[in-house]
């Protein structure tokens, strides 16, 4: 098995139940994904399930007030997420017929999505065929490929996005994204990585150069 088919497989046994992947609606997707921006998954859970319980579409969503939003937001921080998120709505409304895109280039569009959103969003929803690239996919990339290209320069997130582009399981996008997220948040975590039981470790490089504490490297700007 290559790579991405070793993650796939280690993410089929041991992946969460998180609420949002049981959907390929674009809407409930992108809220997902805008509360876990700076957001840890077990403390944007439940913020999660009340807005998805409170606007079950766009239009409910788009039809809040600010105050609505910002009152269920509370305690979540980066309130701008918050007054973002009504503006996309109201621009899915007025734009979009009321349908939440779910093409990366319509969604890159949208206010408050960049291209991981936009990636993740595509390809969770569609299948489209973008390799989302987060601080999970950096740090698994950094370490596996053992690349010492700093993650926040312009030049190292070329660097990175090339290599998760080139890393896709072209078949399985959205497959891949999950996996390879996951992979970073719950084995190739930040510190005390569970080097002991990872399906790739093998051909890791920074596994096989003791490099694990100094990889991914970040410059201070
Ligand atoms: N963090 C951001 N997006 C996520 C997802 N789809 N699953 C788990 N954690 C995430």
């Amino acid at each position: 098995m290559n790579f991405s088919a070793e993650l796939i497989a280690w993410y089929d046994q041991n992946k969460r139940d998180l609420p949002w992947r049981n959907t390929t609606d674009p809407y409930i997707i992108w809220l997902s994904e805008i509360i876990l921006q700076q957001t840890r998954v077990e403390q944007g859970l439940p913020y999660f399930n009340r807005f998805a319980n409170t606007y079950p579409t766009v239009a409910h969503f788009a039809a809040a007030t600010e105050d609505d939003i910002l009152r269920l937001w509370q305690g979540l921080g980066y309130y701008s997420r918050g007054r973002n998120m009504l503006k996309t709505a109201r621009m899915v409304m007025e734009q979009y017929n009321g349908l939440f895109p779910s093409d990366y280039e319509e969604l890159i569009k949208l206010k408050g999505i960049g291209e991981y959103t936009a990636a993740a969003i595509a390809s969770f929803s569609a299948n489209q065929a973008k390799a989302v690239v987060d601080g999970n996919v950096f740090r698994v990339l950094a370490r596996y490929f053992g690349i010492s290209e700093p993650i926040n320069s312009s030049a190292g997130k070329r660097l990175f996005q090339q290599i998760a582009d080139d890393m896709l399981d072209q078949a399985r996008p959205a497959l891949h994204n999950q996996a390879m997220m996951e992979f970073g948040a719950m084995l190739c975590k930040p510190k005390n990585p569970a080097c002991g039981i990872c399906p790739v470790r093998i051909g890791c490089y920074a596994f096989k150069n003791n490099a694990i504490t100094t990889l991914p490297v970040k410059i201070n700007k």
